[in-house]
């Protein structure tokens, strides 16, 4: 059995709740917990559902994109991404203030992090990674026991009398930190005393530290963030992270604290300036798309779940707070489903009254998928996506980017079909840019002037060797959308491909099918083949999109 987290609290389920919303909800706990894999009898023994719910659960979730089924296998798929974006797009806090953390992590080359409360926890909202080997590093959406970390105490400065008790309850209860699979096992156990004077300590200092609470080596440096418009409440709290073979504790408090003040002097600048945020736009038309994909699929789509997580995406950037009516009309369900929705969030933590008659999304919304996903990488990305292309064209799809020379391209992902014939090519494999479709797309993105081509060596009798008919070409290539090269690499293989793009419309990579000549013309390769390497390429950058709104998403 699992250990008892803070979700499964003994509360009744009120009435009006939608069981199958909790129990998704359940089944995505699960899989975040796991690390993003999980089989579906892993998920029936560690949620308890039949495995009949299991599987309907994990086809609805699939069906909205935010699991892949892979075999038996459920696995994390970056759209589920959306629910904790919707979390940190409506808290505001990593749009104002992330770039900030990173030029800190940039200027003292040790990590940066800012995490907010989260009950008797701490949440991290935005990472600034520089780890280096030997410690653990935290990911956005991961939580840690307050009293384990450098923020606990400062954020413990403004608990509650009640909030005091029920941490005094989960020490009791929770003696060895189960409750909180990203830190490991509490080893010694240390007086709850000890957390309360360091937080009487935090007040009167303004600052914490973490002198290896979490593990030996790691310590951290810690100054909250305060904002001014909440009457001065801490919004979140910034830290530094560093290892005792590059600083003490003590060192680090007399060497970075004083950089990290002035930093957070500058954030809590920027929250006082801000301008009120504009409501975002919300996804139209998810009613009627539930809908759809119960005529299709049947027993097999639970829309009631579907329904319940589409009431999630509906908070965003200057729709941090919204009411029923708010609810409903975002999401076009009715009032009474909206309504059961949130009451079924109230009762999971997820969800919380604010003001008079709003609700707003809680940091918990971050354990649904988003640790997992949040160090994806593009290849990882693309490839779910080109294997499904290459099942469907019978040829090898792949990833490609340019190198830092801007002469090669490399692979990154790739999906070979099982043909004899097939293209000979590997991850890692570098080609010249200017004879290949991958690096032709690469290069029609780049201004003229900024296009390393070097030297334009024929390869085969066909091969472009003339810059002013390269350029051309290029120019040609990025006004259709498509390259296609014709046994200008080798002889007999035909290559067509097109950009990957990231949120800001700039081509990070390019997708490619690849095959021999002799199986399909130039025209029948433009007809049949690259509609569905378009189709593919805007699934990836769609995926790319959710991915990297908040989270930093390598592509290579
Ligand atoms: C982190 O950002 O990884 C971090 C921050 C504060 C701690 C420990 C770790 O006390």
């Amino acid at each position: 059995m699992p250990a008892k987290t803070t979700l499964d609290d003994d509360r009744a389920v009120p009435a009006e709740a939608v069981t199958p919303l909790i129990r998704g909800v359940a089944v995505l706990r699960r899989l975040t917990e796991a690390g993003g894999t999980v089989s579906a009898s892993g998920l029936e023994r560690s949620t308890g559902l039949a495995r009949s719910t299991v599987d309907r659960i994990a086809s609805t979730l699939a069906r909205m994109g935010y699991v892949r089924l892979d075999g038996r296998d459920v696995v994390l798929a970056p759209r589920v991404m959306e629910l904790g974006n919707a979390y940190l797009a409506s808290l505001g806090l990593p749009a104002l203030l992330a770039s900030h953390a990173d030029a800190l992590a940039d200027e003292l080359d040790e990590s940066v992090s800012l995490a907010v409360a989260d009950r008797d926890g701490i949440r991290f909202i935005h990472q600034a990674t520089r780890r280096r080997a030997m410690s653990l590093s935290f990911r956005i959406g991961d939580l840690l026991p307050a009293e384990r970390t450098a923020p606990g105490p400062l954020f413990a400065t403004e608990w509650t009398d009640a909030q005091w008790r029920a941490w005094h309850e989960r020490r009791a209860a929770d003696p060895e930190d189960r409750g909180f699979p990203a830190v490991p096992p509490r080893e010694h156990t240390s007086p709850d005393e000890d957390f309360e004077r360091r937080a009487q300590r935090a007040r009167k200092d303004g600052w914490a530290l973490d002198d290896q609470l979490i593990e030996p080596g790691l310590v951290a440096v810690s100054v909250p963030v305060r904002d001014p418009r909440a009457g001065g409440r801490i919004a979140c709290v910034a830290s530094v992270v560093s290892h005792t073979s590059r600083h003490t504790a003590a060192n680090l408090r007399d060497t970075l604290l004083p950089r990290l003040r002035t930093a957070v002097a500058e954030m809590e600048r920027v929250l006082r300036e801000a301008p009120e945020p504009q409501p975002g736009r919300v996804p139209a038309g998810l009613a009627t798309w539930t809908g759809a994909s119960k005529q299709e699929l049947g027993r097999e789509f639970v829309e009631s779940l579907a329904r319940g997580l589409t009431v999630l995406t509906a908070f965003g950037a200057g729709r941090a707070e919204l009411t029923l009516t708010d609810v409903a009309r975002a999401t076009g369900l009715s009032r009474a489903t909206a309504r059961r929705a949130l009451i079924t969030y109230d009762h999971l933590g997820l969800v919380r009254q604010s003001g008079t008659r709003g609700f707003a999304l809680t940091p918990r919304v971050l354990s649904l998928g988003f640790p997992p996903l949040s160090r994806t990488t593009l290849a990882q990305i693309a490839t779910p996506h080109l294997a499904e292309l290459a099942g469907r064209v019978h040829e090898s799809a792949s990833l490609a980017v340019l190198t830092p020379s801007g002469e090669e391209i490399q692979y990154t992902a790739r999906a070979a079909t099982s043909r004899v014939m097939s293209v000979n090519v590997t991850v890692g494999t570098r080609l010249p840019a200017y004879a290949t479709s991958l690096g032709r797309v690469l290069l029609a993105d780049l201004p003229e002037d900024g296009r390393q081509l070097g030297e334009l060596r024929p390869l085969t009798s066909r091969t472009t060797t003339d810059p002013a008919t390269l350029a051309a070409e290029l120019e040609e290539i990025r006004a259709r959308g498509y390259a296609l090269v014709d046994e200008e690499l080798e002889e007999g293989l035909r290559s067509i491909a097109v950009p990957v793009r990231d949120r800001a419309g700039r081509v990070v990579a390019a997708a490619n099918v690849a095959m021999h000549a002799a199986r399909r013309s130039v025209r029948e390769c433009v007809r049949d083949v690259l509609p569905e390497l378009t189709a593919t390429a805007e699934r990836i950058t769609a995926d790319l999109g959710v991915a990297g709104r908040f989270a930093r998403v390598s592509v290579v």
